[in-house]
C-alpha cells in the first residue's frame, strides 16, 4: 500500500524550506525593529471562538472550517486563522493590563482551510501575521502597513499595489447596513442562497459572494465611503496623510470589504501584479478590528493587524524571478585516505562541529576520488584530506575549493588555523 499527501497540503522539501527559513529569518528580523514580540497560540480553539470571534456568516465559518469533537466530546477546531486566538489569548492573560502598551504581537504558524485547492490556495498554508492592540491612533494602522510593505520589499518584490478602504465604526456600519438592506431586499430572491441569508444577517457580506458577483445590482451597492461619519471620515484620511509621508503608494477600493467580520474603520489588501501570478492575487489582508476584545469577553481594546501566507509569498518571489540568496553550502568537508584516518574524522569532524563549523565526512565508504565529487555536491568551502601517511607526520591538508590553493597544517593546531583560514 502507498500513500499520498492529503489534497492541498505540501511538503517542504529542504531545497525550499531553506527559503522558507530565509523569509521566516527576515520577518522575525523586522519585527525586532518594529518592536512586535512572537506569540505562540495552540493549532486548535475551541469552536466557539471562531463563530464569534471570525463571524458565523463568513464562508471560513460556514465552509472552510476543521471541527471536529475530541474524546471528551468537546467541539475543537483547527485554527482558520490567527487573530481570534491572539485576541482570545490577551483578553484571557490580562495583557491589558501590562505596563508597555499598545501589546505588539507576531505569529507565524500553519493555519486551516477547507477550500477549493488551486494556485495559491492550500488546506494547510503558514500565515505570518502581526497585531497590535490597545492604540487608536491611525499611526500604527500606518506602521502595520509599513510592516508588511517593507517585508515584500526587503525581499525584492516591487509589482505591489496596496488597496485600502474604511469599513467606518459601528454607527457608520448601521447606517450602511440599512442602506444595503433597503438595495438588495426587494430583488434578493434572484440571489444564491448564502446571500437571502446574509441579508439580515449580515448584508455586507452579500458584497463579497463569489457566485453573484456580476449581479447587477452588485455595482449599484451603496458604497461605505459615502456612509462614514465626521470620525470616521478623519480617521481615515489621518491613515492615508500617514501612508502619504512614509511613501507607499495605495489606492483606495470602496468594494473591499475582507472574509471575516471582525473589521471596522482600516481594511487593506496587498496585491501582486505581477504577469503569470495566476488568479489569486492577495498576497496580505488585514485591518482594524475595535471591539474583537470586547466580543470575547474582554474590555473595550482596539486593535489592527494584517497575515499573509509564506505560500503566497513564495508564488510572488518565482512570477518576479527573485533568486534569494541562500547561503548553502558546508564549511568543511573531511575527506579521508585509508582506514586509521577514517577512524580519526570521527573525533575531528565533531572538533569542527563543536568549534560551530558545518561540516560533513563519508559514511559509504567512498573512494577519495568520489569523496571529493560529494564534498562538491555539497558546496563545500574546503576540504581537509586526512590519509594514514599524514596522520603518522602530524598533518593534515587543505584545499580551498574556490581558489585551488592548498595548504598543510599541523594536525593539532587544525581548529585554529582552519578558523585563521576564514579571515
Ligand atoms: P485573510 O485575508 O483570511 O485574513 O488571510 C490573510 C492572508 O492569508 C491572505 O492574504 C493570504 O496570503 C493567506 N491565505 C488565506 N487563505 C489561504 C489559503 N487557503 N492558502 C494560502 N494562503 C492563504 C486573515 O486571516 C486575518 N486574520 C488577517 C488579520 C490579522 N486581520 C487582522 N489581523
Amino acid at each position: 500500500m502507498s500513500f499520498q499527501i492529503p489534497r492541498g497540503t505540501q511538503d517542504i522539501l529542504p531545497e525550499q524550506a531553506a527559503k522558507w527559513q530565509y523569509i521566516e529569518q527576515i520577518a522575525r528580523e523586522l519585527c525586532r525593529r518594529y518592536n512586535y514580540q512572537e506569540i505562540r497560540t495552540p493549532i486548535f480553539e475551541h469552536t466557539e471562538l471562531f463563530l464569534r470571534g471570525v463571524g458565523d456568516t463568513t464562508d471560513i465559518v460556514q465552509k472552510e472550517m476543521y471541527t471536529f469533537e475530541d474524546r471528551g466530546k468537546r467541539s475543537l477546531t483547527l485554527r482558520p486563522e490567527g487573530t481570534a486566538a491572539v485576541v482570545r489569548a490577551f483578553v484571557e492573560k490580562k495583557m491589558f493590563g501590562l505596563a508597555n502598551q499598545p501589546v505588539k504581537l507576531f505569529y507565524m504558524g500553519p493555519m486551516f482551510r477547507y477550500e477549493r485547492p488551486q494556485a495559491g490556495r492550500f488546506r494547510q498554508f503558514v500565515q505570518f501575521g502581526i497585531e497590535a492592540l490597545g492604540s487608536n491612533d491611525p499611526a500604527i494602522d500606518a506602521e502595520v502597513i509599513a510592516l508588511a510593505m517593507n517585508l515584500y520589499k526587503e525581499m525584492g518584490l516591487k509589482k505591489l499595489k496596496l488597496i485600502i478602504n474604511s469599513l467606518g465604526d459601528k454607527d457608520s456600519r448601521n447606517t450602511h447596513r440599512e442602506a444595503l438592506v433597503n438595495h438588495f431586499k426587494p430583488r434578493i430572491t434572484e440571489f444564491c442562497h448564502d446571500c437571502q441569508n446574509r441579508l439580515e444577517k449580515n448584508p455586507l457580506r452579500i458584497l463579497d459572494c463569489k457566485q453573484d458577483h456580476e449581479h447587477e445590482l452588485m455595482k449599484s451597492a451603496p458604497a461605505i465611503l459615502e456612509f462614514l461619519n465626521d470620525f470616521s471620515k478623519t480617521y481615515f484620511e489621518k491613515l492615508q496623510q500617514y501612508l502619504r509621508q512614509l511613501d507607499i503608494p495605495f489606492e483606495v477600493d470602496a468594494n473591499l470589504v475582507r472574509g471575516l467580520d471582525y473589521y471596522n474603520h482600516t481594511a487593506f489588501e496587498i496585491m501582486s501584479n505581477a504577469e503569470g501570478f495566476g488568479a489569486i492575487t492577495t498576497l496580505c489582508g488585514g485591518g482594524r478590528y475595535n471591539g474583537l476584545a470586547e466580543e470575547l469577553g474582554g474590555p473595550e481594546t482596539p486593535g489592527i493587524g494584517f497575515a499573509l501566507s509564506i505560500e503566497r509569498f513564495i508564488a510572488a518571489l518565482k512570477a518576479e524571478e527573485i533568486e534569494l540568496e541562500i547561503n548553502a553550502g558546508i564549511d568543511c568537508y573531511l575527506a579521508y585516505l585509508g582506514e586509521e584516518a577514517k577512524d580519526y574524522t570521527v573525533g575531528l569532524l565533531q572538533q569542527l562541529r563543536l568549534a560551530g563549523f558545518s561540516a560533513e565526512r563519508d559514511y559509504l565508504n567512498r573512494k577519495i576520488k568520489a569523496q571529493f565529487k560529494a564534498a562538491d555536491r555539497l558546496n563545500a568551502k574546503y576540504v581537509a584530506v586526512l590519509g594514514d601517511e599524514e596522520l603518522k607526520n602530524n598533518k593534515i591538508n587543505v584545499k580551498n575549493m574556490a581558489t585551488g590553493e592548498q595548504v598543510e597544517i599541523e594536525l593539532a593546531l587544525f581548529i585554529k588555523q582552519f578558523q585563521a583560514l576564514q579571515e
